[in-house]
């Protein structure tokens, strides 16, 4: 089996989904259930003996080494993290918390427990961080794609505190010989995110005819990848990456945000001329730009593409369309997600 961390959240529950689906390998999920973690996303897996949810943080040592020696993992995959760039503006204390402190004792408690493994299991065990292309900072319009030996240069508290996790998963590959692997992805979209971020903000906002915040001059660019995308990348590194190594992953889709919301308005226009302004264009609106608000990212994915033969399924056109189709199917979840701690939210960042 495999112990996944963050498996709640946007990503750790596409993945979840998926693997549960094309493997007979049980998942043990170990989740806090923040704000960002909803188990009705795991519904479907809810009564599967192949999925084990355990309520926790990974921070907390002893428990994740329990769980180590009760369910004997083959591999432990990182997803748990405090993942909004805004959030850690407003207070960067969660992320220090969560993405520094927990990581360390989440590769304590993974060290002390390989330590004891017998030669073969050492050999076959795996530690995948999942982390982002973030860590190196910014792009000026014609600089070349991140690889995986770009200067980290972190900018927001959230990058910064993920840029830290990455160099104790270093740290613990060169010093202890633990079998890590790192991933560096971009910007992903899809089923399940939760709705402080860009893409489902605006398919939210623009359904209800509320205005379409953009930070800026809506310049600002990322490299847009389909979550399953990053998931079928997150398995191949899993079972071919090679131990100690960096993997960048990205979708080769840079877009300016404004491109991106005005995607989203052209779809709905299409496909939901019921919302209350159309075209939904007309719900765009510039606000103040986010502080020391990175210019652009890029991902050069080759590496990845080259070694394990990775490539992403989905374009922005079909990815997006889905998203989309998602977003207006699921009305319910969002509504859901949309309660308490969600307005309490969007009050303090858009007033
Ligand atoms: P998310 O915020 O949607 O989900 C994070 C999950 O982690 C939630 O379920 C939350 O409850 C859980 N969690 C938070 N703190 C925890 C703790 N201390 N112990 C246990 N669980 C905890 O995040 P996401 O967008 O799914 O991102 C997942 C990972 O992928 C993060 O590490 C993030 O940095 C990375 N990443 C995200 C993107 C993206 O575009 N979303 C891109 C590249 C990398
Ligand atoms: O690049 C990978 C990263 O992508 C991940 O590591 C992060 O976890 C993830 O949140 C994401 O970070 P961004 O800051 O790029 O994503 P976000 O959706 O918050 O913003 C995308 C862009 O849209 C960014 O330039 C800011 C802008 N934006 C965002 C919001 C929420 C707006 O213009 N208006 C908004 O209301």
């Amino acid at each position: 089996m495999i112990l996944v961390t963050g498996g709640a959240g946007f990503i750790g529950t596409n993945f979840i989904l998926e693997w549960v689906k094309q493997h007979n390998e049980a998942v043990v999920n170990l989740d806090k259930l923040t704000y960002a973690g909803n188990l009705q996303n795991l519904s479907e897996v809810q009564s599967n003996p192949r999925h084990v949810f355990i309520h926790g943080d990974i921070g907390d040592q002893e428990l994740v080494l329990r769980l180590l020696q009760e369910y004997q993992p083959r591999a432990v995959i990182n997803f748990a993290a405090e993942s909004h760039v805004d959030r850690s503006i407003h207070g960067p204390e969660d992320f220090i918390q969560t993405n520094v402190v927990g990581t360390f004792h989440l590769l304590e408690a993974v060290r002390q427990h390989w330590n004891v493994m017998s030669d073969e299991g050492k050999a076959e065990f795996r530690f995948l961080h999942v982390s982002t292309d973030e860590v190196y900072g910014s792009l000026g319009n014609d600089d070349p794609p991140f690889t995986e030996t770009t200067p980290y240069a972190p900018n927001s508290p959230y990058s910064a505190s993920k840029a830290a996790s990455d160099h104790l998963v270093r740290a613990y590959h060169h010093t202890y010989g633990l079998p890590t692997l790192t991933t560096n992805c971009s910007n992903n979209y899809g089923p399940f995110q939760f709705p402080e971020k860009l893409v489902p903000l605006i398919i939210m906002n623009a359904i209800a005819g509320k205005t379409l915040p953009i930070y800026g001059d809506g310049q600002n660019i990322r490299d847009w990848l389909y979550v399953s995308d990053h998931c079928s990348a997150i398995r191949a590194v899993l079972a071919h990456g090679n131990v100690g190594e960096i993997y960048n992953i990205g979708g080769n889709n840079e877009q300016s945000n404004l491109d991106v919301v005005t995607a989203i308005c052209t779809m709905l226009d299409q496909v939901h001329p019921s919302s209350p302004i159309v075209p939904h264009a007309e719900l765009i609106q510039y606000i103040r730009d986010r502080a020391g608000h990175d210019r652009r990212y890029a991902i050069d994915a080759s590496k990845i593409q080259r070694e394990l033969g990775w490539r992403p399924v989905e374009t922005f056109e079909t990815g997006i369309h889905k998203t989309v189709s998602w977003y207006l199917a699921n009305q319910d979840w969002v509504a859901n997600i949309a309660s308490g701690e969600y307005r309490h939210w969007v009050k303090k960042q858009y007033g």
